[in-house]
């Protein structure tokens, strides 16, 4: 692995205390459930899971939830309270950018982690290959931004996505029925930011 930087090492331990961050994670979950027949026989990929999350709100509908983060201190967040969970998880710590995993998931679902990843084309391929035919991806992140969300941009990539550009670069990937929708909307004091799902086929 290149990068082996946790870039969330000061920020897992408070991550959860964001009622911003909490709300927002619902809102996303909400969204995947209303837009996605989820079953309580799937086996899912949160991309990205940091402390989990967007997996608690999902783990009701699902039977299981792998959690795939490359930031040790954000999954340590994580299994400290996947008790509470009300599926089965799995952490495996690993870098989607300079990695592969073989194997398969009914669904992959992702929240705020694509600003973080450089090549979308080759992450989407990855994501596309851990899929069966009419697996699904729900991958919510940030609408293009003026670079100010973040108050540091270290290891952020994009400063939110053009969806007609991040729409291209699934369907290259191989990805159909590619729609978008709005989740929630974030007010800061220097902006409002809007967050999007992402949802797509194989
Ligand atoms: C902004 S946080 C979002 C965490 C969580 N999804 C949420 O909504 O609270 C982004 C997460 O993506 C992870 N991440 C960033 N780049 C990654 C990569 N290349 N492979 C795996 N995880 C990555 C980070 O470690 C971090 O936990």
């Amino acid at each position: 692995m290149e990068n082996t930087i946790d870039h969330f090492v000061n920020k897992s331990k408070t991550w959860d205390m964001s009622s911003e961050r909490v709300q927002n994670a619902k809102e996303i979950a909400e969204l995947i459930v209303s837009n996605i027949k989820l079953e309580r026989s799937m086996e899912i990929m949160d991309f990205g899971a940091g402390t989990g999350l967007l997996s608690y709100f999902v783990a009701p509908y699902v039977k299981k939830i792998v959690a795939v983060d490359n930031s040790p201190s954000m999954l340590r967040e994580f299994e400290n309270k996947c008790d509470e969970f009300v599926c089965e998880t799995e952490v495996l710590e690993m870098d989607l950018s300079y990695q592969t995993l073989d194997k398969k998931f009914d669904g992959i679902i992702s929240s705020m982690t694509l600003h973080h990843i450089e090549d979308t084309t080759a992450l989407f391929s990855k994501l596309y290959a851990m899929l069966p035919e009419h697996g699904f991806i729900a991958i919510a992140d940030l609408d293009s931004e003026d670079g100010t969300f973040h108050g540091d941009n270290t290891g952020v990539f994009h400063y939110g996505f053009d969806r007609h550009v991040l729409t291209a670069s699934a369907q290259k990937a191989g990805f159909r029925d590619v729609a978008f929708s709005l989740a929630n909307t974030i007010k800061k004091p220097q902006a409002t930011f809007s967050v999007f799902l992402m949802t797509a086929v194989k």
